[in-house]
């Protein structure tokens, strides 16, 4: 299983976001998670296609969209348009998933669904075989810099799980809010394979130097 490592641009400096998106690039970032927030499934506002559109003008990593979004469907096409890599929507919205999931790969790009952390496993298991990502929430949606909620850990070990017994072995199982090397190696364990992360990698003045420490405590805590 490869190790992903996704730079969350909600936590880096709106004021050069180009230069930003280029800084992940050159750490070495697999992709660039970008947070998209309806101020109605979450709370906050955050960015729309126009910024989607700047980095992939900027950049030639995937560009790894999450939508926080409560009618997602009619925003397939604005994302897509923008360079979308992979659509991720919510189980919580109010959508047809499985529909919005089949809309999304029908303009040829990845699919995946987004669990809260009080959503249980169950509520994802319909969609498992029709996504190629499945994003677990490890803080409350709408705001970086949050703390890490443990409790979250045995439901990441029950999806993977699952999706082993219905032959997806290769899910990427993702985990996104509060992620560092020490809770991202306490996810590893429990079958996550990749980590959104803003605040620890953009605050910081050795993105590289993390993203390598965060790669290498993964796999090992992957493998064991
Ligand atoms: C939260 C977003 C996250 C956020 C994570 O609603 O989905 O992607 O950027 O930020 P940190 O890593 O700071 O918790
Ligand atoms: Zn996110």
């Amino acid at each position: 299983m490869q190790i992903r490592i996704l730079p969350s641009l909600l936590a880096a400096d709106f004021g050069h976001l180009a230069d930003e998106a280029r800084r992940a690039e050159s750490a070495g970032a697999d992709e660039l998670h970008l947070d998209i927030m309806d101020a109605h499934l979450v709370p906050n506002l955050s960015m729309g296609p126009a910024v989607v559109a700047m980095a992939d003008a900027c950049v030639n990593i995937p560009l790894n969209v999450h939508l926080m979004m409560t009618n997602p469907d009619r925003y397939i096409a604005p994302f897509a348009d923008a360079g979308a890599t992979t659509i991720l929507i919510h189980v919580e919205a109010d959508c047809d998933v499985a529909a919005t999931l089949a809309a999304i790969h029908a303009r040829g790009i990845r699919a995946g669904v987004t669990v809260n952390p009080g959503t249980l496993a169950e509520k994802a298991f319909p969609y498992l075989a029709v996504s190629d990502e499945l994003l677990c929430m490890t803080v409350e949606p709408g705001y970086g810099g949050q703390s890490f909620m443990p409790e979250v850990l045995p439901k990441i070990r029950e999806l993977r799980d699952r999706a082993n017994e219905i032959g997806k072995a290769d899910l990427d199982i993702m985990v996104d809010g509060g992620i560092n090397i020490e809770t991202a190696c306490a996810c590893a364990a429990a079958g996550a394979n990749s980590f959104v992360a803003g605040t620890f990698l953009y605050r910081s003045d050795d993105m590289p130097g993390l993203m390598t420490r965060m790669r290498e405590i993964a796999q090992a805590a992957l493998n064991m």
